[in-house]
Protein backbone atom coordinates (compact mmCIF):
# COMPACT_ATOMS: atom_id res chain seq x y z
CA UNK A 1 0.00 0.00 0.00
CA UNK A 2 1.36 3.34 -1.10
CA UNK A 3 -1.54 5.89 -0.35
CA UNK A 4 -3.64 5.92 2.56
CA UNK A 5 -7.01 8.21 1.87
CA UNK A 6 -9.54 6.62 3.93
CA UNK A 7 -9.41 5.97 8.19
CA UNK A 8 -11.58 4.67 10.17
CA UNK A 9 -11.62 5.04 13.81
CA UNK A 10 -13.94 2.36 15.79
CA UNK A 11 -14.97 3.88 18.98
CA UNK A 12 -16.33 7.42 19.25
CA UNK A 13 -15.10 8.03 23.46
CA UNK A 14 -13.30 10.35 24.90
CA UNK A 15 -10.34 9.30 22.95
CA UNK A 16 -11.44 8.21 19.30
CA UNK A 17 -13.74 11.17 19.10
CA UNK A 18 -11.19 13.80 19.74
CA UNK A 19 -8.35 12.29 17.95
CA UNK A 20 -10.03 11.71 14.99
CA UNK A 21 -10.80 15.37 14.95
CA UNK A 22 -7.74 16.87 15.69
CA UNK A 23 -6.12 14.46 12.85
CA UNK A 24 -9.19 15.64 10.61
CA UNK A 25 -8.08 19.32 11.22
CA UNK A 26 -4.56 18.61 10.33
CA UNK A 27 -4.78 16.25 7.48
CA UNK A 28 -7.47 18.22 5.01
CA UNK A 29 -7.06 15.96 2.20
CA UNK A 30 -7.38 12.93 4.24
CA UNK A 31 -10.93 11.22 5.45
CA UNK A 32 -11.86 10.07 8.80
CA UNK A 33 -14.87 8.18 9.86
CA UNK A 34 -15.64 7.63 13.39
CA UNK A 35 -17.94 4.80 13.71
CA UNK A 36 -19.23 3.32 17.27
CA UNK A 37 -22.05 0.43 18.11
CA UNK A 38 -23.78 3.41 20.44
CA UNK A 39 -26.49 4.91 18.57
CA UNK A 40 -27.29 7.83 21.04
CA UNK A 41 -23.40 8.75 21.01
CA UNK A 42 -23.09 8.98 17.28
CA UNK A 43 -26.06 11.44 17.53
CA UNK A 44 -24.82 13.72 20.00
CA UNK A 45 -21.57 13.73 17.95
CA UNK A 46 -23.57 14.52 14.87
CA UNK A 47 -25.96 16.95 17.34
CA UNK A 48 -26.22 20.51 15.57
CA UNK A 49 -26.06 21.92 18.94
CA UNK A 50 -22.37 22.03 20.01
CA UNK A 51 -23.33 22.09 23.43
CA UNK A 52 -24.70 18.41 23.53
CA UNK A 53 -21.33 16.60 21.71
CA UNK A 54 -20.92 13.70 24.11
CA UNK A 55 -17.23 15.02 25.27
CA UNK A 56 -16.31 18.23 26.75
CA UNK A 57 -13.13 19.19 25.94
CA UNK A 58 -11.71 23.05 26.05
CA UNK A 59 -11.63 23.82 21.88
CA UNK A 60 -13.19 20.06 20.54
CA UNK A 61 -16.71 22.62 19.64
CA UNK A 62 -14.02 24.91 17.49
CA UNK A 63 -12.55 21.68 15.37
CA UNK A 64 -15.99 19.88 15.04
CA UNK A 65 -17.06 22.88 13.42
CA UNK A 66 -14.48 23.22 11.06
CA UNK A 67 -14.55 19.04 10.14
CA UNK A 68 -17.65 17.95 10.81
CA UNK A 69 -18.95 16.58 7.54
CA UNK A 70 -15.91 17.95 5.29
CA UNK A 71 -13.66 15.12 6.17
CA UNK A 72 -15.01 14.01 9.43
CA UNK A 73 -18.06 12.13 9.97
CA UNK A 74 -19.60 10.11 12.81
CA UNK A 75 -21.92 6.94 12.34
CA UNK A 76 -22.91 3.47 13.31
CA UNK A 77 -21.87 2.25 9.71
CA UNK A 78 -19.39 0.38 10.98
CA UNK A 79 -19.28 -2.14 8.10
CA UNK A 80 -18.95 0.66 5.02
CA UNK A 81 -16.40 2.69 7.24
CA UNK A 82 -13.74 -0.73 7.76
CA UNK A 83 -14.90 -1.83 4.03
CA UNK A 84 -13.63 1.40 2.84
CA UNK A 85 -10.42 1.91 5.25
CA UNK A 86 -6.40 2.14 4.20
CA UNK A 87 -5.91 2.31 8.19
CA UNK A 88 -8.22 1.60 11.21
CA UNK A 89 -7.78 2.33 14.72
CA UNK A 90 -9.30 0.28 17.64
CA UNK A 91 -10.23 3.04 20.33
CA UNK A 92 -12.58 1.23 22.29
CA UNK A 93 -12.86 0.17 25.90
CA UNK A 94 -10.92 -1.50 27.62
CA UNK A 95 -12.76 -1.92 31.61
CA UNK A 96 -10.90 -4.23 34.09
CA UNK A 97 -12.09 -7.44 33.95
CA UNK A 98 -15.15 -8.09 36.99
CA UNK A 99 -14.90 -11.83 36.77
CA UNK A 100 -12.80 -14.57 35.36
CA UNK A 101 -9.31 -15.46 35.25
CA UNK A 102 -7.59 -11.66 36.05
CA UNK A 103 -10.82 -10.45 37.26
CA UNK A 104 -10.09 -6.99 39.18
CA UNK A 105 -6.67 -6.74 37.45
CA UNK A 106 -6.20 -7.61 33.92
CA UNK A 107 -8.33 -5.77 31.10
CA UNK A 108 -11.43 -7.19 29.83
CA UNK A 109 -10.02 -7.82 25.64
CA UNK A 110 -14.15 -8.63 24.37
CA UNK A 111 -14.67 -5.73 22.49
CA UNK A 112 -11.00 -5.28 21.08
CA UNK A 113 -11.56 -8.57 19.97
CA UNK A 114 -15.36 -7.72 18.72
CA UNK A 115 -13.36 -5.38 16.29
CA UNK A 116 -11.13 -7.46 15.35
CA UNK A 117 -13.71 -10.14 14.05
CA UNK A 118 -15.39 -6.97 12.31
CA UNK A 119 -12.52 -6.01 10.73
CA UNK A 120 -11.33 -9.31 9.13
CA UNK A 121 -14.89 -9.52 8.04
CA UNK A 122 -15.39 -6.52 6.27
CA UNK A 123 -12.11 -5.09 5.62
CA UNK A 124 -10.95 -5.16 1.25
CA UNK A 125 -7.55 -5.65 0.34
CA UNK A 126 -4.28 -4.35 2.18
CA UNK A 127 -5.86 -2.90 5.87
CA UNK A 128 -3.16 -1.23 8.18
CA UNK A 129 -4.87 -2.02 11.88
CA UNK A 130 -3.65 0.53 14.81
CA UNK A 131 -4.26 -0.15 18.57
CA UNK A 132 -5.17 2.87 20.00
CA UNK A 133 -6.92 1.40 23.27
CA UNK A 134 -5.11 1.05 26.29
CA UNK A 135 -4.12 -2.78 26.30
CA UNK A 136 -1.97 -5.27 28.08
CA UNK A 137 1.19 -6.35 26.51
CA UNK A 138 1.14 -8.89 23.74
CA UNK A 139 -2.66 -8.18 22.66
CA UNK A 140 -1.34 -7.18 19.06
CA UNK A 141 -0.53 -10.65 18.82
CA UNK A 142 -4.35 -12.02 19.82
CA UNK A 143 -5.33 -9.14 17.14
CA UNK A 144 -3.12 -10.49 14.45
CA UNK A 145 -4.25 -13.97 15.09
CA UNK A 146 -8.05 -13.47 15.09
CA UNK A 147 -7.21 -11.19 11.68
CA UNK A 148 -5.16 -14.21 10.28
CA UNK A 149 -7.62 -17.14 11.07
CA UNK A 150 -11.02 -14.99 10.56
CA UNK A 151 -9.21 -14.21 6.99
CA UNK A 152 -8.26 -18.01 5.95
CA UNK A 153 -11.31 -19.13 6.73
CA UNK A 154 -12.87 -16.73 4.37
CA UNK A 155 -9.95 -17.75 1.57
CA UNK A 156 -12.62 -18.39 -1.35
CA UNK A 157 -13.16 -14.73 -1.60
CA UNK A 158 -11.68 -13.11 -4.59
CA UNK A 159 -10.09 -10.85 -2.44
CA UNK A 160 -6.53 -10.59 -1.25
CA UNK A 161 -6.89 -9.48 2.54
CA UNK A 162 -3.27 -8.05 3.93
CA UNK A 163 -3.00 -7.03 7.66
CA UNK A 164 -0.17 -5.27 9.63
CA UNK A 165 -1.03 -4.40 13.08
CA UNK A 166 0.43 -2.00 14.71
CA UNK A 167 0.62 0.04 18.33
CA UNK A 168 0.40 3.90 18.87
CA UNK A 169 -1.02 4.50 21.87
CA UNK A 170 -2.42 7.74 23.29
CA UNK A 171 -1.14 9.73 25.88
CA UNK A 172 -3.48 12.95 25.74
CA UNK A 173 -5.07 13.82 29.17
CA UNK A 174 -8.85 15.04 29.15
CA UNK A 175 -9.08 18.17 30.15
CA UNK A 176 -6.17 19.23 27.85
CA UNK A 177 -6.89 16.57 25.13
CA UNK A 178 -6.84 18.99 21.87
CA UNK A 179 -3.68 20.68 23.05
CA UNK A 180 -2.20 17.51 24.34
CA UNK A 181 -3.30 16.29 20.21
CA UNK A 182 -1.69 19.31 18.80
CA UNK A 183 1.24 19.49 20.23
CA UNK A 184 2.44 16.02 21.59
CA UNK A 185 5.34 15.67 23.29
CA UNK A 186 5.75 12.43 21.36
CA UNK A 187 3.99 9.78 19.49
CA UNK A 188 5.20 6.29 19.80
CA UNK A 189 4.99 3.68 16.70
CA UNK A 190 5.38 0.22 17.64
CA UNK A 191 5.04 -3.06 15.04
CA UNK A 192 7.33 -5.41 12.86
CA UNK A 193 6.36 -3.72 9.37
CA UNK A 194 8.60 -1.46 8.47
CA UNK A 195 6.46 -0.06 5.82
CA UNK A 196 3.43 0.29 7.83
CA UNK A 197 4.94 2.01 10.07
CA UNK A 198 6.00 4.86 7.81
CA UNK A 199 2.55 5.26 6.20
CA UNK A 200 1.16 5.65 9.77
CA UNK A 201 3.72 8.38 10.45
CA UNK A 202 3.11 9.98 7.10
CA UNK A 203 -0.25 11.04 8.38
CA UNK A 204 1.40 12.44 12.08
CA UNK A 205 4.03 14.22 9.97
CA UNK A 206 1.66 16.46 8.71
CA UNK A 207 1.91 18.71 11.62
CA UNK A 208 4.25 17.03 14.06
CA UNK A 209 8.16 17.28 13.43
CA UNK A 210 9.77 13.97 12.88
CA UNK A 211 12.21 13.36 15.89
CA UNK A 212 8.84 13.49 18.38
CA UNK A 213 7.99 10.26 16.52
CA UNK A 214 9.57 7.10 18.06
CA UNK A 215 9.64 3.80 16.65
CA UNK A 216 9.80 0.71 18.72
CA UNK A 217 8.97 -2.95 18.74
CA UNK A 218 5.16 -3.56 19.56
CA UNK A 219 5.86 -4.90 22.61
CA UNK A 220 7.83 -1.64 23.94
CA UNK A 221 4.60 0.42 22.41
CA UNK A 222 2.07 -1.35 24.43
CA UNK A 223 4.61 -2.07 27.87
CA UNK A 224 5.74 1.94 27.44
CA UNK A 225 1.87 3.28 27.69
CA UNK A 226 1.42 1.12 30.99
CA UNK A 227 4.58 2.46 32.41
CA UNK A 228 3.76 6.23 31.34
CA UNK A 229 0.67 5.59 33.27
CA UNK A 230 2.14 3.79 36.32
CA UNK A 231 4.62 6.32 36.74
CA UNK A 232 2.50 9.72 36.44
CA UNK A 233 -0.50 8.16 38.60
CA UNK A 234 2.59 6.84 40.76
CA UNK A 235 3.77 10.52 41.15
CA UNK A 236 0.32 11.07 42.65
CA UNK A 237 0.58 8.77 45.23
CA UNK A 238 3.44 9.76 46.24
CA UNK A 239 2.73 13.81 46.97
CA UNK A 240 -0.46 12.54 48.39
CA UNK A 241 1.66 10.39 51.02
CA UNK A 242 3.59 13.51 51.99
CA UNK A 243 0.43 15.37 52.02
CA UNK A 244 -0.56 12.97 55.19
CA UNK A 245 2.94 13.64 57.10
CA UNK A 246 2.52 17.19 55.93
CA UNK A 247 -1.09 17.42 57.95
CA UNK A 248 1.05 15.87 61.26
CA UNK A 249 4.26 17.44 60.81
CA UNK A 250 3.43 21.11 60.70
CA UNK A 251 4.44 20.83 56.97
CA UNK A 252 2.81 22.85 54.08
CA UNK A 253 2.71 20.28 50.85
CA UNK A 254 2.72 23.04 48.29
CA UNK A 255 5.96 24.27 50.03
CA UNK A 256 7.32 20.75 49.56
CA UNK A 257 5.81 20.25 45.86
CA UNK A 258 7.64 23.39 45.20
CA UNK A 259 10.63 22.90 46.30
CA UNK A 260 11.59 19.38 45.30
CA UNK A 261 9.78 19.73 42.22
CA UNK A 262 12.84 22.41 41.53
CA UNK A 263 15.19 19.68 41.13
CA UNK A 264 15.78 19.19 37.19
CA UNK A 265 15.75 15.38 37.96
CA UNK A 266 12.41 15.19 39.75
CA UNK A 267 10.52 18.14 37.53
CA UNK A 268 7.26 20.66 38.64
CA UNK A 269 4.76 18.31 36.87
CA UNK A 270 2.39 16.00 38.53
CA UNK A 271 3.25 16.96 41.82
CA UNK A 272 -0.01 18.73 42.93
CA UNK A 273 -1.56 16.53 46.08
CA UNK A 274 -5.60 16.45 45.94
CA UNK A 275 -8.45 13.96 46.59
CA UNK A 276 -6.88 10.79 44.67
CA UNK A 277 -6.20 10.08 40.78
CA UNK A 278 -9.26 9.15 39.22
CA UNK A 279 -10.28 8.85 35.37
CA UNK A 280 -10.44 5.71 33.89
CA UNK A 281 -6.29 4.96 33.03
CA UNK A 282 -4.26 5.11 36.08
CA UNK A 283 -6.12 2.54 38.23
CA UNK A 284 -6.73 -0.30 35.39
CA UNK A 285 -3.40 0.27 33.61
CA UNK A 286 -1.39 -0.38 36.85
CA UNK A 287 -3.05 -2.77 37.71
CA UNK A 288 -2.83 -4.30 34.21
CA UNK A 289 0.71 -4.10 35.16
CA UNK A 290 0.48 -5.65 37.98
CA UNK A 291 -1.50 -8.75 36.49
CA UNK A 292 1.14 -9.07 34.30
CA UNK A 293 3.73 -9.34 37.11
CA UNK A 294 2.20 -11.77 38.65
CA UNK A 295 0.92 -13.94 35.90
CA UNK A 296 5.26 -14.34 35.20
CA UNK A 297 6.14 -14.81 38.79
CA UNK A 298 7.54 -11.40 39.41
CA UNK A 299 5.58 -11.39 42.60
CA UNK A 300 7.51 -8.16 44.31
CA UNK A 301 7.39 -6.10 41.57
CA UNK A 302 3.50 -6.80 41.27
CA UNK A 303 3.49 -5.60 45.26
CA UNK A 304 5.36 -2.65 44.16
CA UNK A 305 2.68 -1.28 41.90
CA UNK A 306 -0.11 -2.31 43.43
CA UNK A 307 0.80 -0.21 45.94
CA UNK A 308 0.24 3.01 44.18
CA UNK A 309 -3.62 1.85 43.95
CA UNK A 310 -4.15 1.15 47.82
CA UNK A 311 -2.56 4.35 48.82
CA UNK A 312 -4.81 6.20 46.82
CA UNK A 313 -7.80 3.97 47.94
CA UNK A 314 -6.66 4.52 51.38
CA UNK A 315 -6.16 8.96 51.01
CA UNK A 316 -9.82 9.09 49.20
CA UNK A 317 -10.66 7.20 52.68
CA UNK A 318 -8.86 9.28 54.96
CA UNK A 319 -10.45 12.33 53.23
CA UNK A 320 -13.87 11.48 54.28
CA UNK A 321 -12.55 10.45 57.54
CA UNK A 322 -11.23 13.86 57.77
CA UNK A 323 -14.34 15.88 57.59
CA UNK A 324 -16.26 13.79 59.70
CA UNK A 325 -13.64 14.13 62.49
CA UNK A 326 -13.68 18.45 61.93
CA UNK A 327 -17.59 18.41 62.27
CA UNK A 328 -17.81 16.90 65.87
CA UNK A 329 -17.42 12.97 64.70
CA UNK A 330 -20.62 13.44 62.98
CA UNK A 331 -22.54 14.51 59.68
CA UNK A 332 -25.64 13.12 60.11
CA UNK A 333 -28.37 15.05 58.19
CA UNK A 334 -25.64 18.17 58.16
CA UNK A 335 -26.17 19.91 54.63
CA UNK A 336 -22.11 19.45 53.14
CA UNK A 337 -22.11 21.16 49.21
CA UNK A 338 -19.57 19.30 47.36
CA UNK A 339 -17.97 21.38 44.55
CA UNK A 340 -17.05 19.40 41.69
CA UNK A 341 -17.76 15.67 40.51
CA UNK A 342 -15.16 15.42 37.46
CA UNK A 343 -12.37 13.57 37.91
CA UNK A 344 -10.29 16.70 37.48
CA UNK A 345 -11.18 19.90 36.10
CA UNK A 346 -12.49 20.69 32.24
CA UNK A 347 -13.88 17.40 31.15
CA UNK A 348 -17.34 15.73 32.30
CA UNK A 349 -15.88 12.64 32.73
CA UNK A 350 -16.32 10.88 36.25
CA UNK A 351 -14.67 7.43 35.82
CA UNK A 352 -12.94 6.39 38.84
CA UNK A 353 -12.86 9.69 40.07
CA UNK A 354 -12.27 10.34 43.76
CA UNK A 355 -15.77 12.27 44.24
CA UNK A 356 -17.67 8.78 43.81
CA UNK A 357 -15.43 6.99 46.85
CA UNK A 358 -15.88 10.55 48.64
CA UNK A 359 -19.43 11.28 48.32
CA UNK A 360 -20.45 7.42 49.30
CA UNK A 361 -18.75 7.31 52.48
CA UNK A 362 -19.89 10.75 53.49
CA UNK A 363 -23.36 9.57 52.57
CA UNK A 364 -22.67 6.68 54.72
CA UNK A 365 -22.26 8.98 57.26
CA UNK A 366 -25.92 10.38 57.31
CA UNK A 367 -24.63 13.30 54.95
CA UNK A 368 -27.54 15.45 52.98
CA UNK A 369 -24.79 16.66 50.27
CA UNK A 370 -25.71 19.05 47.32
CA UNK A 371 -23.48 18.62 44.46
CA UNK A 372 -22.34 20.95 41.93
CA UNK A 373 -20.50 20.93 39.03
CA UNK A 374 -20.71 22.95 35.97
CA UNK A 375 -20.05 19.60 33.27
CA UNK A 376 -21.03 16.25 34.60
CA UNK A 377 -24.31 15.71 33.97
CA UNK A 378 -26.69 14.48 37.12
CA UNK A 379 -27.90 11.52 35.56
CA UNK A 380 -23.94 10.24 35.38
CA UNK A 381 -23.94 11.01 39.37
CA UNK A 382 -26.91 9.00 39.79
CA UNK A 383 -25.22 6.17 38.09
CA UNK A 384 -22.18 6.74 40.04
CA UNK A 385 -23.68 6.66 42.99
CA UNK A 386 -26.29 4.31 42.96
CA UNK A 387 -23.43 1.42 42.44
CA UNK A 388 -24.27 -2.23 43.31
CA UNK A 389 -22.27 -2.46 46.15
CA UNK A 390 -23.50 1.13 47.85
CA UNK A 391 -27.18 -0.06 47.06
CA UNK A 392 -26.68 -3.12 49.04
CA UNK A 393 -25.51 -1.24 51.99
CA UNK A 394 -28.51 1.26 51.93
CA UNK A 395 -31.11 -1.69 51.94
CA UNK A 396 -29.29 -3.07 54.90
CA UNK A 397 -30.07 0.36 56.55
CA UNK A 398 -33.96 -0.67 56.32
CA UNK A 399 -33.21 -2.79 59.10
CA UNK A 400 -30.65 -0.69 60.62
CA UNK A 401 -32.02 1.80 63.04
CA UNK A 402 -29.01 2.64 64.64
CA UNK A 403 -28.06 4.20 61.14
CA UNK A 404 -29.60 6.78 59.15
CA UNK A 405 -27.82 6.85 55.54
CA UNK A 406 -27.60 10.66 54.03
CA UNK A 407 -28.90 11.92 50.47
CA UNK A 408 -28.00 13.69 47.75
CA UNK A 409 -29.23 16.48 45.52
CA UNK A 410 -27.52 18.21 42.41
CA UNK A 411 -27.53 21.88 41.41
CA UNK A 412 -25.61 23.18 38.50
CA UNK A 413 -25.29 26.84 40.36
CA UNK A 414 -23.66 27.79 43.11
CA UNK A 415 -26.42 29.07 45.15
CA UNK A 416 -26.25 26.85 47.31
CA UNK A 417 -24.72 27.31 50.28
CA UNK A 418 -27.40 28.19 52.64
CA UNK A 419 -27.39 26.55 56.31
CA UNK A 420 -24.49 24.14 54.75
CA UNK A 421 -22.00 23.07 57.90
CA UNK A 422 -19.46 22.65 55.10
CA UNK A 423 -18.05 22.64 51.77
CA UNK A 424 -15.27 20.02 50.35
CA UNK A 425 -13.75 21.05 47.18
CA UNK A 426 -13.03 18.19 45.31
CA UNK A 427 -12.57 19.13 41.62
CA UNK A 428 -9.60 22.01 40.43
CA UNK A 429 -12.77 24.33 38.06
CA UNK A 430 -11.81 27.78 37.98
CA UNK A 431 -15.36 29.20 39.00
CA UNK A 432 -14.21 27.53 42.52
CA UNK A 433 -11.55 30.27 42.85
CA UNK A 434 -13.39 33.05 42.64
CA UNK A 435 -16.06 32.03 45.46
CA UNK A 436 -17.12 35.03 47.73
CA UNK A 437 -16.30 33.63 50.95
CA UNK A 438 -17.49 36.63 52.78
CA UNK A 439 -20.94 36.35 51.31
CA UNK A 440 -21.13 32.45 51.62
CA UNK A 441 -20.01 32.66 55.39
CA UNK A 442 -23.22 34.54 55.85
CA UNK A 443 -25.60 32.06 54.68
CA UNK A 444 -23.69 28.41 56.23
CA UNK A 445 -24.47 26.97 59.33
CA UNK A 446 -21.85 27.72 62.64
CA UNK A 447 -18.98 26.82 62.88
CA UNK A 448 -18.46 26.77 58.94
CA UNK A 449 -15.40 24.74 57.16
CA UNK A 450 -13.97 24.59 54.46
CA UNK A 451 -12.45 21.25 53.19
CA UNK A 452 -10.15 22.20 49.99
CA UNK A 453 -8.66 18.92 48.63
CA UNK A 454 -7.16 20.63 45.73
CA UNK A 455 -5.27 23.72 46.97
CA UNK A 456 -7.46 26.18 45.46
CA UNK A 457 -9.33 28.60 47.20
CA UNK A 458 -8.28 31.94 48.53
CA UNK A 459 -7.29 31.04 51.70
CA UNK A 460 -6.71 34.73 52.86
CA UNK A 461 -10.73 35.34 51.76
CA UNK A 462 -12.03 32.26 53.69
CA UNK A 463 -10.06 33.00 57.08
CA UNK A 464 -11.08 36.63 57.35
CA UNK A 465 -14.35 35.49 56.44
CA UNK A 466 -14.19 33.66 59.72
CA UNK A 467 -15.13 30.05 57.94
CA UNK A 468 -12.59 27.32 59.14
CA UNK A 469 -10.18 26.26 56.84
CA UNK A 470 -8.64 22.84 55.96
CA UNK A 471 -6.30 22.59 53.31
CA UNK A 472 -4.94 18.60 52.04
CA UNK A 473 -1.28 18.86 53.20
CA UNK A 474 -1.30 21.96 55.27
CA UNK A 475 -0.13 21.50 58.23
CA UNK A 476 1.36 24.86 59.36
CA UNK A 477 -1.40 25.98 61.40
CA UNK A 478 -0.89 23.33 63.41
CA UNK A 479 0.01 24.35 67.19
CA UNK A 480 1.77 22.06 69.08
CA UNK A 481 3.46 19.04 67.81
CA UNK A 482 4.57 16.06 70.58
CA UNK A 483 6.90 14.26 68.42
CA UNK A 484 10.04 13.34 70.78
C1 LIG B 1 -10.08 4.95 25.74
C2 LIG B 1 -9.19 3.76 25.42
O1 LIG B 1 -9.58 3.20 24.27
C3 LIG B 1 -9.06 2.90 26.62
O2 LIG B 1 -8.29 1.79 26.38
C4 LIG B 1 -8.39 3.75 27.60
O3 LIG B 1 -7.96 3.06 28.69
C5 LIG B 1 -9.31 4.85 27.97
O4 LIG B 1 -9.56 5.60 26.85
P1 LIG B 1 -12.37 5.94 25.93
O5 LIG B 1 -12.40 6.57 24.58
O6 LIG B 1 -12.09 6.82 27.09
O7 LIG B 1 -11.36 4.72 25.91
O8 LIG B 1 -13.64 5.06 26.21
P2 LIG B 1 -15.13 5.40 25.97
O9 LIG B 1 -15.39 6.86 26.10
O10 LIG B 1 -15.90 4.44 26.80
O11 LIG B 1 -15.35 5.06 24.41
C6 LIG B 1 -15.29 3.80 23.84
C7 LIG B 1 -16.36 3.70 22.77
O12 LIG B 1 -16.21 2.47 22.05
C8 LIG B 1 -17.79 3.73 23.28
O13 LIG B 1 -18.49 4.79 22.69
C9 LIG B 1 -18.36 2.38 22.85
O14 LIG B 1 -19.73 2.43 22.49
C10 LIG B 1 -17.49 2.03 21.67
N1 LIG B 1 -17.47 0.61 21.32
C11 LIG B 1 -17.22 -0.34 22.24
C12 LIG B 1 -17.71 0.23 19.98
O15 LIG B 1 -17.98 1.07 19.13
N2 LIG B 1 -17.63 -1.09 19.64
C13 LIG B 1 -17.40 -2.06 20.56
O16 LIG B 1 -17.36 -3.25 20.20
C14 LIG B 1 -17.19 -1.67 21.90
C1 LIG C 1 -3.83 10.15 31.95
C2 LIG C 1 -2.44 10.43 31.35
O1 LIG C 1 -1.96 11.70 31.83
C3 LIG C 1 -2.51 10.43 29.83
O2 LIG C 1 -1.21 10.57 29.28
C4 LIG C 1 -3.12 9.10 29.36
O3 LIG C 1 -3.26 9.08 27.96
C5 LIG C 1 -4.46 8.87 30.00
O4 LIG C 1 -4.33 8.94 31.44
P1 LIG C 1 -6.02 11.57 32.37
O5 LIG C 1 -6.42 10.43 33.25
O6 LIG C 1 -6.98 12.03 31.34
O7 LIG C 1 -4.67 11.23 31.58
O8 LIG C 1 -5.67 12.85 33.27
P2 LIG C 1 -4.40 13.26 34.17
O9 LIG C 1 -4.16 14.69 33.96
O10 LIG C 1 -3.27 12.35 34.00
O11 LIG C 1 -4.98 13.11 35.66
C6 LIG C 1 -5.27 11.85 36.24
C7 LIG C 1 -5.68 12.03 37.69
O12 LIG C 1 -4.56 12.43 38.49
C8 LIG C 1 -6.75 13.11 37.90
O13 LIG C 1 -7.68 12.66 38.87
C9 LIG C 1 -5.97 14.29 38.42
O14 LIG C 1 -6.73 15.16 39.21
C10 LIG C 1 -4.89 13.59 39.23
N1 LIG C 1 -3.68 14.42 39.39
C11 LIG C 1 -2.91 14.73 38.30
C12 LIG C 1 -3.33 14.89 40.65
O15 LIG C 1 -4.03 14.62 41.64
N2 LIG C 1 -2.19 15.64 40.77
C13 LIG C 1 -1.40 15.96 39.72
O16 LIG C 1 -0.38 16.65 39.94
C14 LIG C 1 -1.77 15.49 38.45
Amino acid sequence: MTLIKNICCIGAGFVGGPTMAVMASKCPDLFFHVVDINKKRIEAWNNKDLSKLPVFEPGLKEIITRTRNKNLFFSNEIKNAVESADIIFISVNTPTKTRGLGAGKSSDLKWVEACARQVAEFSKGDTIVVEKSTLPVRTAEVIQKILNSLDSESQGDTDIKNFSVLSNPEFLAEGTAIEDLENPDRVLIGGEDKSAMLLLSQIYENWIPKEKILFTNIWSSELAKLTSNAFLAQRVSSINSISAICEVTGANIKEVSRAIGRDSRIGSKFLDSGPGFGGSCFKKDILNLVYLAEYFGLEEVAKFWEEVVNINNWHQKRIAKIVVKKLFGSISQKKIVILGFAFKANTNDTRESAAIRICKDLIEEGAELVIHDPKVNPLQIEIDLEMKQFTEIKNESIDNSNKNYGSWTFSNHLNIFDNAHAVLVLTEWEDYKNIKWFNVQKKMAKPAWVFDSRSIVDVDLVKESGINLWCLGDGSSKDEISYF
